[in-house]
C-alpha cells in the first residue's frame, strides 16, 4: 500500500472556507514510552488529527522556516507554478508532516502522505505518480529509506515530471516516457546525511526543523488543551513544556497523560503542581529526561568513567536499538549539552554529571589535588 493518507482540497466554489482535514493516519506511538517517535503506520490511529494546526497562522514556532516557506508559496502562486520540491529534516515530532499539510492547504492543492517503507516496489511509486493531479503535494516520510529502484524512478519524475518505464526484456527492451502532472515532493527525514546526493540535489529547498523553545511549547500546550477542552493554567502549561524535550508531539502527549492524572486524582484542572506530580509518576524528570536517557548517561558516567563509549554498548545497556538512540534520544541530549558524540564514542559532559547527582570529573580531580 503506497498511500497512507490523502486529502482532496474542495472544489474552488468556496475559496475562503478551509475544509476540515480528512482522517489522518500518521501513527502516534503507545504511551508506554512517552518519548517514542512515530514508529509505524496504523490506519486506525488518528489521535493527532484535530489538534494539528491547518494554516501557518495557527502554527506556533519554526519562524525561520515559516518565513522561507511563505515566500516560496507566494512566489510560486504569483507565477502560477508548482512549489519547488522541499526536503525537511530534523528530529522526530517537530512537525514535518504538519508542515506538508499546511503547505497543501496554503497552496490550495491536494496532498498524499506516504513513507519510504510503503514504497518498496517500483509499482507503488509509479501508481502514486501516475495518479497525480497538477500541483499535488506528495509527502514521503523517512525518505532516506527509499529503495534504489524507487529512488531512480523519482529522479526524472522530480526533474522533468516524467515517468520512464522499460518495456520488453533483454535486447528488445525500450524505455518509454510518460508525462506526469507537475507536482511537489516534500521529503522528510531524521537523517539528512543518509540521503544519496542525487536525491538530495533534486530538492530546491532543504530546510531544518529545530527544537522548540519552552515558551513556544507552552503556547502549543495551551492551544491543544483548548481543543481538548481541558483546563490548564499558564504555569501548568509551562511545567509540561519544560519537560517536553523541545518537541510538540511530546508536549501534546504529556498533556494527555497529565489530563488523565488530573481527572483521576484531582478536579481535572491542570496547574504546575498537578503537572509536576503527574510527570514524576510517569518518570519524566524536570528536564524531560526519561528512564532511557538517564540509563544512557549513567552507563557512560558510572561504568565508563564519562566515556567515550560506543553506541552498541549504550544500546545494550538500555535495551533500545542503535537507530532509536541516534535519532530520538541523542539529539536532545546533545542539544541540552549533556552528551557529545566524538569519533571514539559518546561522552557525558559535566552538566550530565551534575544532573545525575555526580561530581564532574574535573571537580573530582581538583578535590584529589
Ligand atoms: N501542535 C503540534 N505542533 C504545533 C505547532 N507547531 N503549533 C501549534 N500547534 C501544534
Amino acid at each position: 500500500m503506497a498511500i497512507i493518507s490523502s486529502k482532496q482540497q474542495p472544489q474552488p466554489q468556496e475559496p475562503d472556507k478551509q475544509p476540515r482535514q480528512r482522517k489522518q493516519v500518521a501513527k502516534e506511538s503507545s504511551d508506554e514510552n512517552l518519548l517514542q517517535p512515530q514508529a509505524a503506520i496504523d490506519e486506525t490511529d488518528n489521535k493527532e488529527e484535530g489538534i494539528r494546526p491547518q494554516r501557518f497562522a495557527d502554527y506556533i514556532g519554526q519562524k525561520d522556516l515559516k518565513d522561507v516557506l511563505e515566500i516560496a508559496i507566494k512566489a510560486a502562486k504569483s507565477r502560477g507554478e508548482v512549489l519547488d520540491h522541499l526536503l525537511l529534516y530534523g528530529p522526530p515530532g517537530l512537525g514535518k508532516t504538519t508542515m506538508a499539510m499546511i503547505l497543501a492547504s496554503e497552496m490550495g492543492v491536494n496532498y498524499k502522505i506516504t513513507s519510504a517503507p510503503a514504497l518498496e516496489r517500483p509499482r507503488d511509486i509509479m501508481g502514486l505518480l501516475i495518479n497525480l493531479k497538477p500541483g499535488d503535494i506528495i509527502f514521503i516520510d523517512e525518505i532516506h529509506r527509499l529503495s534504489r529502484m524507487t529512488e531512480e524512478i523519482l529522479y526524472p519524475a522530480m526533474e522533468d515530471y516524467r515517468l520512464d518505464i522499460t518495456v520488453g526484456r533483454g535486447s528488445s527492451a525500450r524505455t518509454r516516457s510518460i508525462p506526469l502532472s507537475k507536482f511537489t515532493l516534500v521529503g522528510a527525514t531524521t537523517r539528512v546525511g543518509a540521503l544519496t546526493s542525487p536525491l538530495r540535489d533534486r530538492f530546491g529547498l532543504i530546510q531544518k526543523l529545530r527544537f522548540y523553545e519552552v515558551e513556544e511549547l507552552s503556547q502549543i500546550v495551551l492551544r491543544t488543551a483548548q481543543l481538548l477542552k481541558t483546563d490548564v493554567n499558564k504555569d501548568g502549561a509551562l511545567e509540561i513544556a519544560r519537560r517536553a524535550r523541545g518537541t510538540p508531539r511530546i508536549a501534546n502527549r504529556l498533556l494527555k497523560r497529565v489530563r488523565d492524572y488530573a481527572e483521576v486524582k484531582s478536579t481535572g484542572e491542570i496547574d504546575e503542581t498537578i503537572a509536576a506530580e503527574a510527570l514524576q509518576l510517569f518518570q519524566v524528570d524536570p528536564c524531560g529526561l526519561d528512564w532511557t536517557d538517564r540509563t544512557m548517561l549513567s552507563t557512560i558516567v558510572e561504568q565508563f568513567n564519562g566515556g567515550p563509549v560506543g553506541l552498541d554498548t549504550i544500546a545494550a545497556a538500555t535495551g533500545e536499538d542503535t537507530q532509536t538512540i541516534e535519532e530520538v534520544y541523542e539529539p536532545y541530549l546533545m542539544q541540552i549539552g549533556y552528551l557529545q558524540r566524538t569519533h571514539r564514542g559518546r561522552v557525558a559532559t559535566p552538566a550530565a554529571y551534575k544532573h545525575l547527582g555526580f561530581k564532574p570529573p574535573n571537580e573530582q580531580l581538583s578535590l584529589l589535588g
